[in-house]
């Protein structure tokens, strides 16, 4: 399918067997934490998150998770080592990469650098009514870090996250660490949260996206052309969207720095 993120065209392949989908809107029959809110329609919205010192703590302590999952693949780096070169050092090493990933993709929330009460009071506050990161379908509280590198297929096809189970009724965020930026921020469809099902196609099960496996089934296709966007959030800011929203694509088009962000998800108390 052709796809274009700000207008500008990306390569979007994906295999994997389809179905008829049916005219059901997923969100009518759940809990929409957008509603109310002035970016409810829109299903996203920016804005400041943590004071600057918390903000700070948040990045830099993430940052050093990053150094200590290359250490624990056996790829130690310098302290210092800024972790948007991390496509110099781990390059086309499959291997090694999924060493990585596997160890970043679910933290406990223990790990977070700053306490998980500080995110979800400014959450709180975003979506208008107090919310937690604890998961009620698995009483599980994760946090995740993204890490794409530049031009390689490591970012998710585009997706609803309650495709898979476990993930009704939440919010989403999306926090810069680094490399975050027009080009390789979180990509989604504003409004999206509302379409029926069969406004796209998608794959039964899991996607094989420009050659690598997902879990999560993916858009391959859609009757009106997708308008997909980065809102693009700055290093004091979050990207709060409804996992409703369809969201990913997001190929980092850099030219030379890895985009690592932070993904975490919030339920009403
Ligand atoms: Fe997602």
């Amino acid at each position: 399918m052709k796809a274009q993120i700000n207008q500008r065209e990306v390569e979007y392949r994906i295999e994997g067997e389809t179905g008829p989908q049916q005219a059901q809107v997923l969100l009518a029959d759940a809990v929409d934490l957008t509603a109310g809110t002035a970016w409810a329609a829109q299903g996203y919205t920016v804005a400041p998150f943590l004071s600057a010192d918390e903000q700070r703590q948040l990045q830099q302590g993430l940052e050093a998770l990053v150094r200590e999952a290359l250490a624990n693949a056996g790829r130690p780096v310098a302290p210092d080592f800024p972790v948007n070169q991390y496509h110099q050092i781990v390059g086309d090493d499959r291997d090694l990469h999924l060493a990585v990933i596997n160890q970043t993709k679910e933290y406990r929330q223990e790990h977070l650098p700053v306490l998980a009460a500080l995110l979800e009071a400014r959450v709180s506050e975003l979506c208008g009514r107090p919310v937690r990161a604890l998961n009620p379908w698995d009483g599980e509280r994760f946090f995740h870090l993204r890490i794409v590198r530049p031009n390689r297929a490591d970012n998710n096809p585009l997706h609803r996250d309650v495709w898979l189970p476990d993930y009704r009724d939440c919010l989403n965020i999306y926090v810069p660490v680094t490399g975050s930026t027009p080009d390789s921020s979180l990509t989604l469809v504003p409004g999206s949260h509302w379409w029926p099902e069969n406004r796209t196609e998608r794959t039964r099960g899991g996607a094989v996206y420009n050659g690598v496996s997902f879990t999560v089934p993916a858009v391959t296709g859609a009757a009106e052309p997708l308008e997909i966007i980065r809102p693009n959030p700055g290093p004091e800011e979050v990207l709060l969207f409804s996992p409703y929203l369809l969201h990913g694509g997001a190929v980092n088009l850099n030219p030379d720095e890895t985009r690592i962000s932070l993904e975490m998800r919030f339920w009403a108390v």
